[in-house]
């Protein structure tokens, strides 16, 4: 695309009178700025009524940044309508589930199912695209902007017939539909599609297999959002790369279904400062956006310049901060970094977030930041293009997660992310690069491929993970995993049923910890706790690695193997399972890029010859290194060898070759 990494943000010139926009762009280049993320919210002033569009305004502004050799994100601007639009469709406004009505005043006030939506932001996609297609500013198209991220699904009667006709696409018949639901059960069955609705309140628990299609039906419904202005863009702007800005692991998007039709993915992080846990969800989060396009470079569409607003206590990033964050997300495989928003605002709800341009202008430790970390960025061209690669993955997948936490469960404290972040924070401790990976894709590329309560397998899957433990590959599956098949019936023949072979065991019971209740283990002789849930495990050939040493189970296995398919029983603390992850990382050869002290992360990135070593401290303290060979520190711009100090917070990027 640029050979350059990228850098900018959300500009959105609209809320400045046009003198500004000439203080903008000088601004920019000398933070080394080289795009812009133009339109996220123009929507009415490029309409200003149905069917009457005035772009003049945006010619002038694409054409400045043309002049001054900044690059054009140019955003479809569908991502919040005019209020002409439900004040002529009601209709067209999104009902939550206890059918209030979201009104317009904030933003994303649309109903993804809603026809008067879906035509006029067609019209307009239409129109920006044939406009723009070859303005000299355009490097990439971005839709819409964080889809569903207020609105994710809507309960009106309109999206009510949309998901009866998927229904009907999904099951065929109203027989298959009566029997994927279970519908015998609690008098639920169906005679005719009209008696079907959304999952709307109930007296108690829905059926969760309703649930789970009414999941995968958000998903796609934002999905044909996104799909409906792919195809315009594909049409009139045909070789212009298109993304949109993904949200991590965000639930109601099956994202590996999205990460197929975008040309590479985006992500907005937004660490909390104040909270150590999220330097590693920011790592996760990067690491989850390469693993979308199967280790493809990608881009941080947005994150904040200092604090943001919509915390309840929205602590600033402290001196050094932004930058290392950047480093993070370079370091696992983002070729971009882009912030919202360039110029922070004046009015409106968002006038307490920051921005590149802070209220304070240029004579703020913000600005300098933001202008030192665009010129360091500027010597990096060689980065671009190169790769993590990893041996070791963490399986994820959306409607295995959506099932495991529809309600009426043995345990409804056992949440997915909770227990990734603990398999992740054991990984990333020891600095061991980590992909996710649909657990149907193939593995073979991996060592070790660890799957976290994957209660929800296809046969696919199943026969999946067995070929990749087949071809060598370590296998870890964890409590309540093999348990439903895909319409969420339980899978017959012992827990877990489709692995029991595999793994050489049965659990005959769960037993999900009461409150706060902990157990001891022992593990290669040492004891720790765990909580949460124990399984009842029995052997049938696997042996026992952690053993329950106290209870009604105590004596029994808490964790075992057959061969190379482990199989992890219960929630072990973070030093039981910190020593477990190493002894996996030692048996399947996979080792950290070099060994540094603990709160330095290093990761590394390789390709077409060149290699680089991110070294990211995010400790308080400096942290020493012990080099093991002679390097060039690209930001310092010195040779490196021995020992490296990082200071405080400090970064440095090592060219090894
Ligand atoms: C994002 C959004 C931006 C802005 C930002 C503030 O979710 O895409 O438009 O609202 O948050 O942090
Ligand atoms: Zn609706």
């Amino acid at each position: 695309m640029i050979p350059h990494v990228l850098y900018g943000g959300d500009y959105n010139p609209e809320q400045w009178p046009e003198e500004v926009w000439l203080e903008d762009v000088a601004l920019m280049r000398e933070a080394g700025v080289n795009l812009a993320t133009v339109g996220v919210f123009s929507w009415a002033l490029l309409e200003p009524e149905p069917g009457r569009y005035d772009f003049d305004w945006l010619d002038r502004l694409l054409d400045l940044l043309a002049a001054n050799g900044i690059f054009a994100n140019l955003a479809t601007a569908t991502a919040s309508p005019p209020a002409w639009l439900a004040h002529r469709h009601p209709e067209s406004l999104p009902v939550t589930r206890d059918g209030a009505i979201l009104w317009p005043g904030a933003r994303q006030h649309y109903c993804p199912s809603s026809v008067a939506y879906r035509q006029a932001a067609a019209a307009l996609v239409e129109r920006l695209a044939a406009r723009y297609a070859d303005h000299p500013s355009l490097a990439m198209w971005h839709i819409n902007n964080e889809l569903g991220c207020h609105v994710a699904a809507c309960y009106c009667d309109r999206s009510a017939e949309c998901f009866r006709e998927w229904l009907r696409g999904r099951h065929g018949s109203l027989d298959e539909l009566n029997d994927a639901w279970g519908t015998a059960f609690w008098s639920q069955r169906y005679g005719d599609w009209d008696e079907i609705l959304p999952p709307r309140p109930t007296p108690t628990w829905h059926n969760p297999s309703q649930e789970l299609d009414w999941h995968r039906f958000g998903s796609d419904t934002l999905l044909e959002l996104l799909e409906a202005e792919r195809e315009i863009l594909e049409r009139l702007s045909p070789g212009v790369p298109i993304t949109t800005n993904f949200m991590r692991f965000f639930k109601p998007s099956n994202y590996w279904e999205w990460a197929k039709r975008v040309d590479f993915t985006a992500d907005d992080p937004y660490p909390d400062p104040s909270d150590p846990a999220s330097v590693r969800e920011r790592a996760a989060g990067g690491d989850l956006m390469r693993s979308l396009k199967h280790g493809a470079p990608w881009l941080v569409m947005e994150q904040a310049a200092n604090a943001v607003n919509w915390r309840q206590r929205n602590v600033p990033k402290h001196p050094g901060q932004m930058r290392l964050g950047s480093y993070q997300s370079l370091a696992r495989g983002a070729d971009g970094i882009l912030f919202f928003q360039w110029r922070a605002s004046k009015a409106g709800a968002e006038k307490f977030h920051s921005g590149m341009v802070p209220h304070g202008g240029t004579a703020t430790r913000t600005w300098r930041e933001i202008v030192e970390l665009g010129n360091e960025l500027a010597k990096l061209d060689d980065v671009v293009g190169t790769r993590v690669r990893a041996h070791v993955a963490i399986a994820f997948d959306w409607e295995s997660w959506w099932a495991l936490e529809v309600p009426s469960k043995p345990s409804h404290d056992l949440l997915l992310l909770d227990q990734v972040e603990r398999w992740y924070r054991a990984l990333w401790e020891r600095n061991l690069a980590v992909d996710f990976a649909y657990p149907g894709d193939d593995l073979s590329h991996y060592r070790l491929v660890i799957a976290p309560n994957l209660y929800l397998v296809s046969d696919a899957t199943v026969a999946n993970l067995e070929r990749f433990v087949a071809g060598g590959g370590t296998l870890v599956l964890s409590f309540f995993s093999g348990i439903a098949d895909e319409r969420d019936h339980i899978r017959l023949g012992g827990y877990p049923a489709p692995f029991r072979r595999l793994l050489g065991i049965v659990v005959p019971e769960f037993w999900p910890h009461a409150d706060g209740e902990t157990r001891t283990v022992t593990l290669n002789g040492e004891r720790y706790t765990c909580e949460l849930w124990s399984d009842w495990i029995e052997l049938e050939g696997a042996e026992a690695v952690a053993v329950h040493e106290d209870g009604w189970l105590s004596g029994r296995p808490a964790a075992t193997r057959n061969g190379s398919a482990w199989y992890v029983g219960t929630q072990l603390d973070s030093a039981a399972l910190g020593v477990l992850v190493g002894q996996l990382a030692d048996e399947t050869n996979v080792a950290p890029p070099l060994f540094v002290p603990a709160g330095v992360e290093v990761v590394k990135r390789e390709g077409d010859g060149r290699s680089f070593l991110f070294l990211l401290n995010h400790t308080a303290g400096e942290a020493e290194v012990a080099l093991d060979g002679t390097y060039r520190d690209m930001l310092a711009d010195k040779e490196g060898s021995d020992t490296l100090v990082l200071e405080p917070f400090g970064v440095s990027l090592l060219r090894t070759s």
